[in-house]
Order: C-alpha cells, then structure tokens, then sequence
C-alpha cells in the first residue's frame, strides 16, 4: 500500500522565489527518486500545498525533514490516506505555479485561502482539493 500525505504551508521571510523555488525543486527530484516518493508541488503567491506519496516511511521521513525547513512555516497536514496507486506516477515531484490561467489552477487559487483560514474541515472538502490535484496529472 501507498501512503499519500497533502500539507499546506506558508512561505516565511527566509523564502526567495527566484533561489529557493529552484533549489527546491532540484533538490526534491534528486532526493525524491532515490526515495522512490512522486508527488506535486503548488505554489501561489503565498502558500504551498504539497503531495507526498510513497511508502509510509519515506514520506513521513521527508515530512519530517520538510516541517523543519525554515523557508516555510505554518505547516499543518490536511489529508493522510493510503492507496494502491500514485496518482503522480511520472513525477519525482511536479512543479505547479499558479500564475496562470487555466480552470484547475483558478479553482485551486480560490480554495487555498479557505483551506488556510480552517474554513475547510470536512474530509469531503478536502478531497475536493485532492480531485483538483489530479486534474493537473491528466493535463499533463
Ligand atoms: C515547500 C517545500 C517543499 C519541499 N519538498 C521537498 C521534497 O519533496 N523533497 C526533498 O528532498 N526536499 C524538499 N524540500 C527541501 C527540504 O526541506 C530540504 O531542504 C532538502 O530535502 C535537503 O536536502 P539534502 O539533505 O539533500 O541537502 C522542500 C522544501 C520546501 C520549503
């Protein structure tokens, strides 16, 4: 069995977009394969959203490893959950900004500050957020 864990968090003061964002992403595919974790990254201005998947292990070690990074903070897991399958299968950990305009990418920008503020609490909403994630795997 698979185990997926989706968390959101803050960007801090120590965060750089142009430096960090790269570093990041670098970083995670090196790491991410020979920890066999696949997964998406989300970033809009503000927040992070992140999918982790693997096997428990792993991604509570990398979790673990991530909640300790000083360029993000307010990190709080929204969803845990185990499954048969990956849902991003092909990716060591796909980059999403959401600059642009596309339907998931708007639908997710206008989640994110209600995920934020605690509004969201049902599991149905949250899956909500995980139905969004995988529309961008088909898009890709
Ligand atoms: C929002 C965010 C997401 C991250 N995601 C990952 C990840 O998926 N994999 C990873 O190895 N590091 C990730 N990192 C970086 C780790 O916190 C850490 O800096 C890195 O794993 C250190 O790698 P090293 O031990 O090879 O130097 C992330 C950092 C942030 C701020």
């Amino acid at each position: 069995m698979l185990y997926h864990l989706l968390y959101i968090s803050e960007e801090s003061s120590f965060f750089d977009q142009q430096r960090d964002m790269e570093d990041i992403l670098k970083t995670s595919q090196k790491n991410n394969v020979s920890a066999q974790l696949t997964g998406i990254l989300i970033k809009n201005d503000k927040f992070f959203i992140q999918l982790l998947e693997g096997d428990s292990k792993s991604v509570e070690k990398m979790y673990t490893k991530i909640s300790k990074d000083r360029r993000h903070k307010s990190i709080r897991k929204l969803l845990e959950y185990k499954s048969k399958e990956r849902i991003f299968p092909r990716w060591s950990m796909g980059y999403v900004n959401l600059d642009s305009k596309n339907d998931n990418e708007i639908k997710l920008k206008e989640i994110i500050p209600f995920i934020h503020k605690d509004i969201i609490k049902l599991k149905s909403s949250k899956e909500k957020i995980l139905s969004i994630l995988k529309n961008f795997n088909s898009a890709s």
